[in-house]
């Protein structure tokens, strides 16, 4: 059966920036270990998403059925990356860290993605995620080495990623890290092999 991998792209640096290339990397090896894959790749930098303003809260909240023309126009994207979600088994996240969380071309596409009735829905028991039976993997990349007990207190990433996907029902959550990229002794080519590195132990032990 044919598996959808969606991977969303969120760094600036477009042809230089490095989780989109761990993010590339696994694309190939994933293709390379199952025929039976196909991607998408959205990438913000090059599409970004709107970011939520006056005009996008009046018609995500109101009527569905009474939108004008305009409104529905609005509420498009959201809905295109909400379908794409839907249609993905495999959702994947290359997210560099801009100071202490994601980028803001991660963060307008999230608050396209957590809608009311459609990614979560909310009961007498809580809020509950709607986007069920899917696996995350988020690509963290980050100047500094995130990974120690120091800079895990400051880390706004991939805590809010992780929350963010568990909100909306995700919680097979795998995370690599790119972590390091503006230190002298690790820097953007050591980082960048870990995370590969991570990426193919990753799928080593996938079934
Ligand atoms: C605006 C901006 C803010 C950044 N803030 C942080 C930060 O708070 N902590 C950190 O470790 N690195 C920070 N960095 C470094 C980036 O995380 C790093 O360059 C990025 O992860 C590399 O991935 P990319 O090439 O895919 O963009 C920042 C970089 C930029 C451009």
């Amino acid at each position: 059966m044919t598996k959808q991998v969606l991977i969303i792209k969120s760094s600036p640096a477009n042809e230089f920036s490095i989780s989109s290339e761990i993010a590339d990397y696994l694309q190939s090896q994933l293709q390379n270990k199952n025929e039976n894959l196909t991607f998408t790749v959205r990438d913000l930098s090059k599409t970004p998403a709107p970011v939520y303003d006056n005009q996008i809260l009046n018609s995500f909240y109101g009527d569905q059925d009474a939108l004008t023309a305009e409104q529905a126009a609005v509420a498009q994207p959201s809905l295109l990356y909400i379908e794409e979600l839907k249609q993905a088994d495999i959702i994947v996240f290359a997210s560099p860290m801009h100071n202490f969380s994601v980028t803001s071309l991660m963060k307008n596409y999230i608050d396209q993605i957590c809608r009311f009735g459609l990614t979560f829905s909310y009961s007498e028991q809580g809020p509950s995620g709607l986007l069920q039976g899917k696996q995350a993997v988020i690509i963290a990349s980050a100047g500094a080495d995130m990974a120690t007990p120091e800079m895990q207190a400051v880390d706004f990433q991939v805590p809010y990623l992780k929350q963010v996907l568990g909100f909306i029902g995700i919680a097979d959550i795998k995370v690599i890290t790119a972590y390091g990229i503006s230190l002298p002794h690790i820097g953007s080519e050591i980082a960048t092999e870990r995370a590969k590195a991570q990426v193919d132990q990753w799928l080593g032990s996938a079934a």
